[in-house]
């Protein structure tokens, strides 16, 4: 139980109060100086059960609350302040990360319950864009803070393999394609046929009729089209990997558009049934006018079907397989109609989990204030972005510390970790500005900054050479604590909350901004203390204990974010 919990419960007994421990516990505040206590009860929430003034309110809380933790409580002003004791309260909080390293902050709130995340879902034989990155390392994040609380996490990556396009380029191959370049470089060269198409079909819009049939005859199992299809999807998929590799992100399912083909007719008919179905120019929709949208439409007059029939498959299939409590599509802003429209047709149909549907939007990566984009050939390709990340790492790696073993495997996770960072330290809706400089750099908020404070609190460990367990053993509690480590100490003690925050708002920036608080604290301390020359044992023990679990605390924060820490840097 979390600190404040326990005040809460304390709170509510020494009350005796109807309120819930859990609503106590949502009223308590940290103070914004830690002479005001390290928390605080404001007791005007009181006042109306109790019907009394605030103040008189707290003087008598503070006449029957015992905590062993809380050296002394304050009325001041209505409020409830409690001071912590802090060298038994230091003591217990670093035993516990300590003891349970990585897993400390875990809970077990979700046991028993998954939750599917469909993320990165990039296009077959189109480049993977930095939106798909967006959602891949939004997603991952989120991923894991949602397994880091015990739900069974499933990541799906809804590939876009199937739909007209494909039609599109299978005819743009057959007329202008050739094996050989498609082989050496797959997506560039299946982009730029398919660009080539656009272009074509402007001039000559009878192309966009022989792209129909292919994507028909692609739809009817024809062997030719088939062939094809398998192909792009099989050289799209190997160059994606490559990308995941790099990012350290790994999926529980493929399972793409095309796997619902043979869904499809189910949710067709369901719709049918419920008489949602209407005929709309030879096509098929579901109108949506009572719920303010535009009718969504489900099947083309061809009989072709669509990204939206799809997702309603792909809906109904993750619940059967899956049985998820939360359903999450990490997906740009730009989709929002899109899932706005799902979730109402599955109203419709009286679907009750319709509910737990729900749209992880986010902003646009933005390159000199314009959309950085793969459209009209304009690509920016991220394995090659991945690759000058790296080695703007690698020069700065080489400045700082050029005797540093395992160079190239560091400068990859400083490298990638920056881009990751720059990505997460924002709420995911505003849009991340991409300048590699500025994630590259080693001060201010950035990944290379957390890493380096994680890195230097390594090497201060490994000069001291503390064992890992070097405090599970001792009782003595760190006497020596002033103010500059309560700071540390409240911070790492809240990193559970912290948590519970990103996942109850999906928003793993609270992470991040976490651990660039907790990194500069530790700058802000090793600045002005004594460590390893410390000539007190006793004392020097109890700073590098707090060192200690500052180093375990940073990297378990970006391994939350799915960002490496390296111990040397
Ligand atoms: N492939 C889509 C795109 O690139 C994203 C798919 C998102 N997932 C989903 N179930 N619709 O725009």
């Amino acid at each position: 139980m979390t600190m404040k919990s326990r005040i809460a419960e304390q709170i509510k007994i020494a009350a005796g109060v109807d309120f819930s421990q859990i609503e106590i516990e949502s009223w308590i505040e940290k103070p914004k100086f830690s002479t005001m206590g390290d928390f605080a009860f404001p007791c005007f929430r009181l006042a109306k059960e109790f019907k009394k003034a605030p103040n008189l309110i707290a003087a008598e809380i503070a006449q029957t609350f015992k905590l062993k933790e809380v050296e002394r409580t304050e009325a001041v002003g209505g409020y409830l302040n409690f001071y912590l004791d802090l060298p038994l309260y230091s003591a217990k909080v670093l035993k516990e990360v300590i003891d349970k390293r990585a897993g400390y902050g875990q809970k077990d709130l979700g046991k028993g319950k998954s939750i599917s995340i469909d993320l990165s879902s990039p296009n077959i034989a189109k480049p993977f864009s930095m939106g798909h990155l967006r959602s891949t390392v939004i997603g991952n994040a989120l991923a894991n803070v949602t397994e880091k609380l015990g739900y069974k996490v499933i990541r799906i990556n809804h590939i876009g393999d199937w739909g007209t396009q494909f039609g599109k380029l299978i005819t743009a191959y057959q007329k202008w394609g050739s094996e050989e370049q498609v082989k050496t470089s797959p997506i560039a060269e299946l982009h730029k046929l398919y660009v080539y198409f656009h272009e074509q079909a402007e001039l000559n819009p009878s192309l966009d009729d022989e792209a129909r049939v292919w994507f028909k005859r692609l739809e009817d199992g024809d062997e030719e089209a088939v062939r094809l299809w398998e192909w792009f999807r099989k050289v799209s998929l190997e160059a994606f990997s490559a990308v995941y590799e790099k990012l350290n992100i790994s999926f529980d399912s493929f399972n793409g558009e095309a796997f619902y083909n043979d869904k499809m007719n189910d949710v067709i008919a369901m719709l049918e049934d419920e008489g949602l179905i209407e005929e709309s120019e030879g096509a098929r929709v579901v109108r949506l006018d009572d719920e303010g949208l535009p009718p969504c439409l489900i099947q083309k007059r061809d009989g072709a079907t669509l990204y939206a029939t799809r997702d309603l498959a792909a809906a109904f299939y993750r619940k059967r397989e899956y049985s998820f409590e939360k359903s999450l599509y990490v997906v740009g802003n730009e989709q929002s109609l899109h899932f706005k429209q799902l979730k109402a047709i599955l109203k419709k149909l009286n679907i009750l989990w319709a509910e737990d549907l729900v749209h992880i939007s986010f902003g646009m990566m933005l390159k000199d204030g314009k959309k950085m984009s793969t459209r009209k050939g304009k690509i920016v390709l991220l394995e090659k972005v991945l690759e000058q990340s790296t080695a703007l790492a690698a020069e700065a790696i080489e400045e700082k510390n050029p005797n540093l073993k395992e160079k190239q495997q560091v400068a990859e996770a400083v490298g990638i970790g920056a881009i990751m960072f720059h990505d997460l330290k924002v709420f995911r809706q505003n849009d991340v500005h991409f300048e590699l400089k500025d994630m590259l750099r080693f001060e201010g908020e950035t990944g290379p900054y957390v890493q380096y404070a994680h890195a230097r609190a390594c090497s201060i460990l490994r000069k001291a050479a503390v064992k890992d367990s070097s405090f599970s053993n001792s009782k003595v509690a760190p006497a020596s604590f002033g103010e500059e480590e309560r700071a540390i100490v409240m911070k790492i003690s809240a990193f559970e909350e912290v948590i519970e925050e990103a996942f109850a708002e999906w928003d793993p920036s609270k992470i991040a901004k976490y651990a660039i608080d907790l990194a500069q604290l530790f700058n802000q301390y090793y600045a002005h203390t004594h460590i390893l020359n410390e000539l007190d044992e006793e004392v020097k023990a109890q700073r590098l204990l707090l060192l200690e679990s500052i180093t375990i605390v940073l990297k378990e924060s970006l391994r939350l974010l799915g960002i490496q820490a390296p111990e040397e840097m």
